[in-house]
């Protein structure tokens, strides 16, 4: 009999991945005659799938457990160890509920904004102030977001613990994905701020600390898990930091954004103009669409799978590839096109994932995504109506390195 393809040689891409960023599961998903990438990682046996089909096979928990499917350096950087991210089933239900519950309330992610606008204009008020050399969007932007999420969550700041904890929620997003110094920093600043935030918890728990109803600190503190426990104040903080590293993390789409309006200026004066929001808004999802951040999300098969003909054996792990979906001609219209009005005009919503698909009630995807669409249209308006020199600068976006951003950061001053 002769065979329709090679057999498949498993050969180990994690050196690939850690050189090649976010290019190497694009790279090879092209070169795959079937749309489908079988590889190693870790050693693991590993299958890569991409599209809209892939999204809701990949989201079934009859398909994919998260349990296990995380690396420890990925936790104990990113994440944290015990995360909501490493749960299933009712343990992962019950303790969703309690970021739905936060993330999803409308009022809560508008009084949100407004923490975020108002520490925004304290800033622009020194930009002005900056020395000629102007300042860096990303690490002013991280700073902001920092103590409006404090503001939000409970967590009482000082100027200087906020710029510390701006400067370890950054280090931890930044660290996630590689050896050396990057990860050591990551892990630094995890520990630092998990002994912080603990300790706050153990205070409000013991009423030696007050926290406002209903805000987050608070209903952490108080959440039971679903065998009728709280959570210890490690695992308390770990959650916390769910919330306020991922609010911080989103001064890598604001500064994707700055690039975006200097790189195509037709679009500044539009979002200006455009009192509805709608504009702004679209410009968020194209940000989100255009730009590299989340490469891809990974589970374990829970048992025997079969996908598209292939078998795809228990304890394999899968991955969906976010990234390369998004510059997909399958699916969008010239899609490295930075097109704002996209959204407007027919391409549909259903197939962006940069935060993953699914139903966030049911499965992990993000249950951060209305926070973080309302703040980055929130940040794209107020860009747009600033009046800004761009120095000379490195504004190149390397794909080689997870996470990425332009080089300078995005270097500016008020004109
Ligand atoms: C999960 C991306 C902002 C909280 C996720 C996942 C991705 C993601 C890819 C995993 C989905 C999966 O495993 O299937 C992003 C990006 C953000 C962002 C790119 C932009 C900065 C936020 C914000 C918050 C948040 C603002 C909270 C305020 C979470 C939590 C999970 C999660 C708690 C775990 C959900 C679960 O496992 O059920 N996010 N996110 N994220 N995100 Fe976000």
């Amino acid at each position: 009999p002769t065979l329709k393809h090679p057999p498949t040689v498993w050969t180990d891409g994690t050196l690939s991945l850690l050189t090649h960023g976010y290019a190497w599961l694009p790279d090879h998903m092209r070169a795959s005659p079937d749309g489908i990438v079988r590889t190693r990682l870790l050693g693991r046996r590993t299958v890569a799938l991409r599209g809209p089909e892939a999204v809701d096979f990949f989201y079934d928990e009859q398909h994919v457990q998260r349990r296990a499917a995380l690396p420890d350096p990925v936790l104990d950087t990113l994440f944290g160890q015990g995360a909501v991210h490493t749960l299933d089933g009712r343990a992962h239900r019950v303790r969703k509920a309690m970021f739905l519950g936060l993330l999803k309330d409308e009022r809560g992610i508008e009084a949100l904004r407004d923490h975020v606008l108002l520490r925004w204009r304290e800033a622009v008020g020194r930009w002005g102030d900056a020395p000629e050399e102007g300042v860096v969007l990303f690490d002013e932007t991280a700073r902001i977001l920092a103590l409006a999420v404090c503001d939000w969550t409970g967590v009482a700041l000082t100027a200087e613990d906020g710029e510390q904890l701006a400067r370890d929620c950054v280090a931890m997003v930044d660290g996630f994905a590689t050896a050396g110094p990057r990860h050591l920093r990551a892990r630094h600043a995890r520990k630092r701020q998990e002994q912080a935030l603990a300790q706050l918890v153990v205070r409000v728990r013991e009423r030696q600390e007050t926290a406002p109803d209903g805000c987050a600190l608070e209903v952490v503190a108080r959440h039971r898990d679903a065998d009728g426990t709280l959570l210890d104040p490690r695992l308390a903080a770990v959650e916390l930091l769910n919330i306020i590293r991922p609010t911080v993390a989103i001064a890598w789409f604001a500064t994707f954004a700055a690039h975006a309006l200097h790189r195509w200026p037709q679009h500044r004066g539009p979002v200006r103009g455009d009192v509805s929001g709608h504009l702004a808004t679209g410009f968020a999802h194209e940000v989100r669409r255009f730009y590299p951040f989340a490469p891809f999300v990974g589970g374990i098969a829970v048992r025997d799978l079969e996908w598209h003909g292939e078998s795809v054996p228990e304890g394999t792990l899968l991955l969906l590839d976010l990234y390369g979906q998004h510059h997909d001609a399958q699916w969008w219209d010239h899609p490295y096109r930075f097109d704002p009005h996209r959204f407007g005009t027919g391409e549909s919503l259903r197939h962006l994932v940069p935060q993953g698909g699914g139903d966030p009630a049911e499965g992990h995807r993000c249950p951060g995504e209305d926070i973080t669409v309302t703040l980055l249209a929130a940040l794209v308006t107020e860009l747009a109506g600033l009046d800004i020199g761009v120095p000379d600068q490195d504004l190149t976006i390397p794909l080689s390195r997870i996470p990425t951003l332009p080089r300078s950061g995005f270097r500016f001053h008020l004109s």
